[in-house]
């Protein structure tokens, strides 16, 4: 073998140039949710994982108004459940999907893959009681989007477990990825939510005391009803199938797009909202 086809295997000499900028934009997008997500992650363990630890679960009201309820012990487990468990779906998404995590610690991949599916449906189904019993803030339609967003998470959770037993390796990874949009949709709500507040250097189209108004009704569709990230992950499926030049530059540049929101999102909702509450 000479040294030119060592570096350059054929099949990546064949890869269109296109098809490379679309990975690229991806991996870019990848990159920068994994950062913000591990944020989310931190904020959760350190916010609330440290107050559980110490008992002092009072201190959750500060910014959750129905997060514990003296004397309402079932209600109290399903808040913390729901809270502490969703540590492990936004620290271990992001290294599902870390190709090397796959190639050497495949074992781990599987361990991780069957807490991470167990993990979102129990997340979502107290987060389903707690919508439906306690009440969260907001509106009739976010609570109605967002109870949309679980079925579509246990759904998903579902259907990637019986691919990857079924060993049908794209279609397990398909749904894996569908699955990692809409766990996420949380995380985007607030980084879209945090994103705006940072352009718009206040409240804009809506009231921050009813929590209610077009802005966030807009948001709460299009992050947990009719997904814009299962949208844009459907595109990039079909632009790879399809290979056509053009399209793979088009969805590469919405990725590109999104990826600088997603940035300044995250760097909203750090500053506006996780690190002040530390
Ligand atoms: C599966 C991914 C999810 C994650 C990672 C997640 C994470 C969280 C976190 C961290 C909080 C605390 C609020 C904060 O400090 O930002 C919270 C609160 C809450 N979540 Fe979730 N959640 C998820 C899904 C859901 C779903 C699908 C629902 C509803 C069907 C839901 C309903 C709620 C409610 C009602 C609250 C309390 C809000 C309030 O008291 O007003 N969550 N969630």
């Amino acid at each position: 073998m000479t040294t030119s086809t060592t570096l350059f295997p054929p099949e990546k000499v064949n890869i269109p140039y296109a098809t490379r900028i679309l990975t690229f934009a991806a991996t870019a997008w990848l990159v920068v949710a994994t950062v913000g997500q591990w944020l989310f992650g931190l904020y959760i363990l350190l916010f609330y994982g440290k107050s559980a630890l110490t008992g002092d679960f009072e201190r959750w009201n500060n910014v959750l108004p129905h997060g514990y309820v003296e004397g309402d012990w079932k209600g109290n487990t399903i808040v913390s459940l729901h809270i502490l468990l969703a540590a492990i779906l936004v620290m271990g998404g992001p290294l599902q999907l870390i190709p090397a995590v796959r190639r050497h610690v495949p074992r781990f991949h599987r361990w991780l893959g069957r807490l991470y599916v167990t993990t979102a449906i129990v997340v979502s189904t107290a987060g389903l009681i707690m919508t439906w019993t306690r009440g969260t803030i907001g509106d009739t339609t976010q609570q109605i989007s967002i109870s949309i967003q679980a079925l579509y998470i246990i759904s998903f959770a579902l259907l990637t477990i019986r691919s990857a037993r079924a060993r049908q390796v794209a279609r397990h990874r398909a749904w894996a990825l569908r699955l990692f949009m809409v766990v996420n949709g949380v995380w985007f709500f607030r980084v879209g939510l945090m994103g705006w507040l940072l352009i718009n250097g206040r409240p804009a189209g809506f009231d921050p005391e009813t929590f209610t108004g077009p802005f966030l009704t807009a948001l709460s569709i299009f992050t947990y009803a009719i997904p814009f990230s299962l949208i844009l992950l459907e595109l990039y499926f079909f632009a790879r199938t399809k290979q056509n030049k053009a399209l793979s530059l088009v969805t590469a540049a919405l990725l590109f797009l999104c990826t600088l929101i997603t940035g300044i999102g995250i760097a909203g909702a750090t500053m506006g909202m996780w690190l002040p509450r530390l």
